[in-house]
């Protein structure tokens, strides 16, 4: 099948390459020359895992086209997927301008049936929203599908190829049946397609991110709560986990969630009831919650320092929100660095995946390391942000020598408590004993 792609962001590329590596022809649309051309050059402008073979490997075969032309790849294809942006406004809504805006001219420009699929997060009713643009500007027949992606940054190579199911929000026969045969390389290994209307398919994307951020708010309350009680958080966690109703995944408590996805939706979910009057309670919870996670060992680090963190130089470990990516969007890191640098404390960094992206925010206002002990040079504590695995067994002889106190404040809970107390640290992480 033909199918053409509007929008090479994150999940543009991704959906792409995806629909490529299914035996599909696909054509990327985006407005922005360069990049384009540069994707026509195999060059990919993120830092997905695995991603630049399955992209390299798509455009060798013929089957994957970039252009900057949306007419050309109109003509092309008779299913349109929108992979466009929807950043939140400042009151958290939805911003729909490039959805409604790329709707419209796929109206002016359409010249036989089309399906648009939307990819993009968007608040429920956009699909009965893209329909009646669309229908402002043609006759000719179309149908609206809402196919929500739930793809994690990291693990989108494995996430696509192999989605735990696959969501379509459809009321149209016509589009059931295109949409039937694109994903029918998955069902036929017995990945779910799940049908609904539009509206349901819509709700499911926000609903299971914002049941997610709940998920690990939850736990991040447990493991502040544990502190207090002496209980250990990872004890509780495997006892919890256990429970298949549960489930183990999702349970880990750190510095609280971030990215471009959970707070976004958490906070356009809770804008979009308010629209119709009603109170996501919960999850106007969840957000406080988070906000307060984000920097929980700040007041850690100064008390350490007896109130005072005035000239105090602080090594981070990790700027990423989370491993395996280049992404800092919401990240706890610039929370902490943040308020760290508020109270007078100097900052050496190490993230050799985040690193560039923090240097275009923040410049020179902190230090960067070049590698995770060079960090440590002189820096009297040590603050662990992002669980990257080269993190996972260090030198602890080689970063106690290089600290100028051996004091470790984890966010992620890397290491055992014991393992540390045996190499004489003073070890602060979340929702276990000190
Ligand atoms: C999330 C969802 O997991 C995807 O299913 C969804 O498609 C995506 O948003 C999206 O809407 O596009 P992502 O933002 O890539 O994916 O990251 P996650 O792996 O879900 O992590 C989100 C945040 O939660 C990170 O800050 C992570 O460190 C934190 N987290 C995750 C925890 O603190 N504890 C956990 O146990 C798991």
């Amino acid at each position: 099948m033909n199918i053409t792609i509007v929008g090479t962001g994150y999940v543009g590329l991704v959906t792409g390459s995806t629909l490529a590596e299914l035996g599909n022809s696909v054509y990327c649309v985006d407005i922005d020359e360069q990049k384009v051309e540069a994707m026509q050059n195999g060059k990919i402008p993120i830092y997905e895992p695995n991603l630049e073979e399955m992209f390299a490997r798509n455009i060798q075969a013929q089957r994957l086209f970039f252009t900057t032309d949306l007419k050309e790849a109109l003509d092309k294809s008779e299913v349109i997927y929108l992979a466009l942006p929807t950043p939140p406004g400042e009151d958290g809504s939805a911003d729909l301008s490039y959805v409604l805006g790329v709707a419209e001219k796929i109206g002016m420009l359409m010249t036989g049936y089309k399906v648009i699929v939307n990819k993009s997060t968007v608040p429920v009713g956009t699909a009965e929203n893209v329909r009646q643009v669309i229908a402002s500007k043609t006759t000719i027949p179309f149908d609206v599908v809402s196919n929500p992606e739930f793809l994690r940054e990291g693990f989108a190579v494995e996430d696509s190829m192999n989605p735990s199911r696959v969501v379509v929000g459809c009321s149209s026969a016509r589009a059931r049946e295109i949409m039937s045969a694109i994903y029918q390389p998955f069902t036929n290994t017995g990945i779910p397609i799940i049908f609904m209307d539009e509206k349901s398919s819509e709700l499911t994307k926000y609903a299971s991110n914002s049941f997610l951020a709940v998920k690990i708010t939850f736990m991040n309350e447990i493991a502040n709560y544990c502190e207090k009680v002496g209980a250990d958080v990872d004890k509780v966690r495997l006892g919890m986990g256990s429970d298949d109703r549960i489930g183990h995944r999702f349970l880990f408590p750190g510095i609280g969630y971030g990215g471009s996805c959970f707070p976004k939706d958490v906070k356009a979910l809770i804008r979009s009831g308010k629209g119709e009057n009603f109170d996501f309670q919960l999850l106007q919870a969840t957000e406080v919650v988070n906000i307060n996670q984000k920097t929980i060992l700040v007041p850690e680090i100064e008390n350490y320092f007896g109130g005072n963190l005035q000239g105090r130089r602080i090594a981070v470990w990790g700027l990423a929100f989370k491993a395996n990516t280049d992404d800092i969007r919401e990240a706890s890191s610039l929370d902490n660095i943040r308020a760290l640098l508020n109270k007078g404390a100097e900052i050496v960094a190490y993230d050799a995946i985040a690193e560039d992206n923090v240097r275009r925010l923040l410049g020179d206002q902190i230090e960067y390391a070049a590698d995770m002990y060079s960090a440590l040079d002189g820096a009297d504590c040590l603050l662990i942000i992002t669980e990257w695995p080269e993190f996972k067994n260090p030198n602890f002889k080689l970063m106690a020598s290089r600290l100028n106190n051996k004091a470790i404040f984890d966010g992620r809970n890397m290491y055992a408590v014991e393992t540390l107390e045996q190499n004489g640290f003073f070890y602060k992480s979340i929702g276990r004993r000190t």
